[in-house]
């Protein structure tokens, strides 16, 4: 058995020590936020923050979340329950086409808000340069994060 903690709540997985943590979140936690791409850490279709910080969870194993905070899409959710102030300028911005990346890019602007609450736009591509979107909706993106941030462009 493997202790998590995962979008502030201790969880237990019965999970091989060599699974990856978004085989975990996904197969074993049904979290459906951060979505499998390329696999091979390329893409950011699978980011997931741990202890506040962006990584690629298709290729992290579990067994380095042990001990550690995880936070998935679905824990930036408001108190409520509905999107976060992030979700709710992506939607405002209509960020998304697929949407298949829009999880990680959410999560990984997450991370730099909380580090960084007025981004510039440099600053937002910059964070974001290792979240592709195969749709070309960066600059919706990037429009969503300053939103959020309380700088519209
Ligand atoms: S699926 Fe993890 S980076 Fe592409
Ligand atoms: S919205 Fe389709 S990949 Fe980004």
């Amino acid at each position: 058995m493997i202790n998590l903690r995962v979008n502030n709540q201790d969880v237990e997985v019965d999970v091989p020590g060599n699974a990856t943590l978004l085989a975990v979140l996904s197969n074993d936690l049904k979290l459906r936020g951060q979505k499998f791409g390329c696999g091979v850490s390329q893409c950011g279709a699978c980011t997931v923050l741990i202890d506040g910080e962006p990584v690629k969870s298709c290729q992290t194993p579990v067994t380095s979340a042990i001990g550690r905070s995880v936070t998935t899409l679905e824990g930036l959710r408001d108190s409520n329950g509905g999107p976060g102030a992030l979700q709710q300028a992506f939607i405002e911005e209509q960020a998304a086409q697929c949407g298949y990346c829009t999880s990680g890019m959410i999560v990984a602007a997450q991370a730099l808000l909380d580090r960084n609450a007025s981004p510039t736009e440099s600053d937002i591509r910059i964070a974001l340069s290792g979240n592709l979107c195969r749709c070309g909706s960066h600059n919706r993106v990037v429009r969503a994060v300053l939103k959020a941030a309380g700088s519209p462009a």
